[in-house]
This record gives C-alpha cells, sequence and structure tokens, in this order.
C-alpha cells in the first residue's frame, strides 16, 4: 500500500523535523482549507513552498476550498505534483482540471462522504486519481467510515485502472478494509505522525497489499 502521511497532525513547531522522520513514504499530503468549504483553517502556499527542498516525496495537495481555481497557480508554483480539488466545490470542473495539467501537475477528483460516485462518471477520462473522504473533510484525528468502502468499490469497477487514494481515519487496523476494497494511497495523519514511532507506523502501513 502506498501512503501519503498527512501534515496536519504534525508538531507545527517543527514541521522540518517532522518531514525527515516519513522520508520513506511514498507522497507528503498536504491539506489546504479556506474556512469556507470547510469549517477550518489550516496553512497555504507558503508553507508548502518551504518544505518543498526539504523532501524530494511527491507533493500531494488536497485543496478544501470553494475556489480551487484560484489558487491552482500559487500550489503549482509552490511544487504540488498532484493537486486534488472537491466535487462538490464552486468552480468549473474542467477548467480547474485543466489549470492543473497545463501547469505539469496531475489532477485529481474528491468526493465527500454524502457525494456518490456517479458525480466522478463525467469526468473519468480527465483525472488521474479520484479520492474518496473515510471522514468529513475539516478535522484530522476523526473516525473511518467503513461505508465509503462500497463508493471505492464501485468507482474500481468503473474505471479500474484509476488509481483511488482515501483519505480519513485511516491506522493499521482500517486499513485493511482499505486494501480489501481496492484501493491504491492511503492518507494517514494521525495514523503516522502521532504513533509513537512514525517511521514504524509508516513501514507498518505501507505492508498491507492491495487484494
Ligand atoms: C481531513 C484531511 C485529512 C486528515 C487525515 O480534512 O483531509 O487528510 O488530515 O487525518 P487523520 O489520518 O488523522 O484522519
Ligand atoms: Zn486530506
Amino acid at each position: 500500500m502506498q501512503i501519503a502521511p498527512s501534515v496536519l497532525a504534525a508538531d507545527f513547531t517543527k514541521l522540518g523535523q517532522e518531514i525527515q522522520r516519513v522520508s520513506g513514504a511514498d507522497y507528503l499530503h498536504l491539506d489546504i482549507m479556506d474556512g469556507h468549504f470547510v469549517p477550518n483553517i489550516s496553512y497555504g502556499p507558503g508553507v508548502v513552498a518551504a518544505l518543498r527542498p526539504l523532501t524530494s516525496l511527491p507533493f500531494d495537495v488536497h485543496l478544501m476550498l470553494d475556489h480551487p481555481l484560484e489558487y491552482v497557480p500559487a500550489f503549482l508554483k509552490a511544487g504540488a505534483d498532484l493537486i486534488t480539488f472537491h466535487v462538490e466545490c464552486k468552480d468549473p470542473i474542467d477548467e480547474t482540471l485543466a489549470a492543473i495539467h497545463n501547469g505539469g501537475a496531475k489532477a485529481g477528483l474528491v468526493l465527500k462522504p454524502a457525494t456518490p460516485a456517479e458525480a466522478l462518471w463525467p469526468w473519468l477520462d480527465k483525472i488521474d486519481l479520484a479520492m474518496v473522504m473515510t471522514v468529513e473533510p475539516g478535522f484530522g484525528g476523526q473516525s473511518f467510515m467503513e461505508p465509503m468502502m462500497d463508493k471505492v468499490r464501485e468507482i474500481k469497477k468503473k474505471a479500474p485502472s484509476l488509481l483511488v487514494e482515501a483519505d480519513g481515519g485511516i491506522n493499521d487496523t482500517t486499513i485493511q478494509l482499505c486494501a480489501e476494497a481496492g484501493v491504491d494511497i492511503c492518507v494517514a495523519g494521525t495514523g503516522v505522525f502521532r504513533a509513537e514511532n512514525a517511521e514504524e507506523a509508516l513501514k507498518q502501513l505501507q505492508s498491507w497489499g492491495n487484494d
């Protein structure tokens, strides 16, 4: 299983050192919140750009914004390799996907828990990845929503070669459900950064195969 540790659960007083603890990861997941699309504010492109020289991990930037299109250029400049945004956002999806692709990054669409898999169908040939929220977006440390695995299965059935990422509440127990459903990439914030030994927790999560 590929793991994308979420910086949201890291110790913000020493982000540089925190990033070094997860150098064995597959991606670094960066949660961007605007206080409108979700009831929380995290950090912006300045922080992402500051972290960019500290690691060679691909940056997986998750935009929880009403208006992702406006901010795509800033996150491309900050060093994003993959930019995901919500199908429920207020900007035109085709234009936002094009802006990401024209900037040389991969693009993905994210589904909130209440949004059905079908919301992705119009965009299947235009996206590199689909991300299924397994918690309500906005905060780390919430409980994994197991019914979301049905959504993962539906997406994998419709588009077997599309990468599927799951985000929220993933730990050494719930990751088994993700592996069984066919998830390719798991985001883990609390499960990695709040573990006693982040390096070990990361390796443990990575050891889960996709069945
Ligand atoms: C929630 C974020 C998640 C979050 C995951 O809005 O999108 O990426 O940081 O954190 P954990 O693993 O603690 O649920
Ligand atoms: Zn996220």
